[in-house]
């Protein structure tokens, strides 16, 4: 198994990433975008020379575009789709070497995750999945978020010293997406190993050592789904609609496991770092959080301005199916367009005096943090509600919050977000007196 994982990570990590290290010596800023060259306040300067360049870059390898507009139309149009990893831009003999190493494993980031496929086919996932995000679904979800924060916060005293990733924004996203699938809560410890060590996936170039970790993660995750749907199939677990996926038959084991997968990482990989973003940037501006504290009501565009300014996905990937001719530039079939949300998010066109965080900012819900179109995100009605309640109950509880170190940023490129967020409670709000 090692030896056919191997040939998969040369082709997709190896490979590129040697290509990319040299364009990045050259300067190249996307190319160091890619490569972990840029993280914090660098990774802004660096998309803002992407824009500088044009609306549509050409580079070596790939488009890019840091435009808000620009980024929507790809996103929207259904001449652009999905790029699979294992095929696009790769000589067939290569392609045909990935295939027969294939580890057959639940992969969010390849065929058959609704994320990575096109209409029809992702239409069919997408139809049945979304029967776990109605809005009677999101409600009910919404009041185990609350019932689970107000646990999570009694457990905290006045003036503790915690890591509020791991204690307290990790928990609530695991929780529910744990509630989603309708696994026990004793899975959550396992969902959360299996997403920390797939989420270099989404990035190009990764080690051999990241990525073989990643795969032991998918092969634990699909070994314990495969013994979840079987106890769903003999009556043993919690009734939900996707667990009535698994026993109507309709997608294979490999198709319900990949987009069990993909939630999981979409879902939780990205809401922890919604809060996490959220807790840093609240603390950077007082001011803004003195204001929430006076007027709870803004909480949700406070959230809206978070994603805006801080994305916890940093890029999206698109792949001309035909010859397009697009904001004065001619794509080629198969050409791939890479749309940086971050950059979109920070368009003067649409977004005046971008760099400032402004939690009344009207038009703040104009983000692409969670991308647009046919692939925009599934999950987007409950980030929202996991953010705002986290969030509120969180700095009502502790108003004097304060971090004890500088917060570190994760490796990562793709997904956004902290390490470690080790703060001081201060004192805790008695529970009537929280607003
Ligand atoms: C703040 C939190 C979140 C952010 C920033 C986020 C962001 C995104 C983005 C940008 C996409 C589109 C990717 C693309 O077009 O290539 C996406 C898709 C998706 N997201 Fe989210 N997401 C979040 C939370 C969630 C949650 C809570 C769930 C589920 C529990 C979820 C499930 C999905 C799924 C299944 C897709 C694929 C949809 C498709 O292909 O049709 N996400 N998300």
């Amino acid at each position: 198994m090692t030896g056919r994982i191997w040939i998969r990570w040369a082709a997709m990590h190896a490979i590129p990433g040697a290509f990319l290290a040299v364009q990045a010596r050259r300067g190249d800023p996307l190319a160091r975008f890619l490569l972990h060259g840029a993280a914090g306040a660098e990774r802004y300067q660096v998309i803002e020379a992407i824009r500088q360049q044009g609306r549509l870059v050409r580079t070596p390898f790939l488009w890019v575009s840091a435009d808000h507009e620009l980024c929507r139309e790809v996103l929207r149009d259904n001449r652009f789709g999905a790029v699979d990893t294992t095929t696009s831009g790769l000589p067939k003999p290569l392609t045909a070497l990935i295939a027969r190493a294939d580890p057959g494993l639940p992969n969010p980031v390849e065929p058959p995750s609704m994320l990575m496929v096109d209409p029809p086919e992702h239409t069919r996932y997408r139809r049945l999945v979304a029967h776990s995000f109605t809005p009677r679904a999101i409600d009910r979800l919404g009041d185990r978020v609350t019932e689970l924060t107000t646990r999570l916060l009694d457990t905290f005293d006045s003036d503790q010293q915690v890591d509020l990733l791991p204690a307290f924004a990790e928990q609530l996203p695991v929780a529910v997406i744990a509630e989603i699938l309708g696994l026990p809560t004793d899975a959550r410890p396992s969902l959360l190993d299996c997403g920390h060590r797939a989420a270099p996936l989404l990035d190009v170039g990764i080690s051999w050592t990241t990525y073989r970790r990643a795969i032991e993660g998918l092969r634990n995750l699909d070994d314990y789904l495969r013994d979840h749907f079987d106890q769903v199939r003999h009556g043993e677990s919690t009734d939900t609609p996707f667990s009535r996926l698994a026993l109507d038959g309709t997608l294979t084991h490999r198709e319900l496991a990949a987009n069990a997968a993909l939630l999981i990482g979409a879902g939780f990989e990205t809401t922890v770092n919604l809060i996490g973003n959220g807790i840093v940037t609240l603390l950077d501006h007082p001011e803004q959080l003195a204001r929430l504290h006076d007027d709870p009501g803004l909480w949700p565009n406070a959230i809206e301005e978070i994603l805006r300014y801080d994305p916890p996905v940093q890029r999206m990937v698109r792949i001309a199916r035909h010859d397009i001719e697009i904001a004065g530039h001619q794509i080629a079939a198969n050409d791939t367009v890479m749309l940086l949300p971050a950059g979109a998010n920070r368009d003067p066109r649409v977004f005046t005096d971008p760099d400032r965080f402004d939690i009344t900012r009207p038009n703040a819900a104009d983000h692409l943090a969670f991308g647009s179109g046919v692939h925009a995100c599934i999950g987007a009605a409950l980030a929202r509600v996991e953010g705002v309640t986290a969030l509120r109950a969180l700095f009502s509880t502790f108003p004097a919050l304060h971090l004890a170190i500088p917060p570190e940023k994760r490796e990562l490129v793709t997904l956004n977000g902290y390490r470690r967020l080790q703060a001081n409670l201060g004192a805790k709000e008695k529970a009537g007196a929280r607003k």
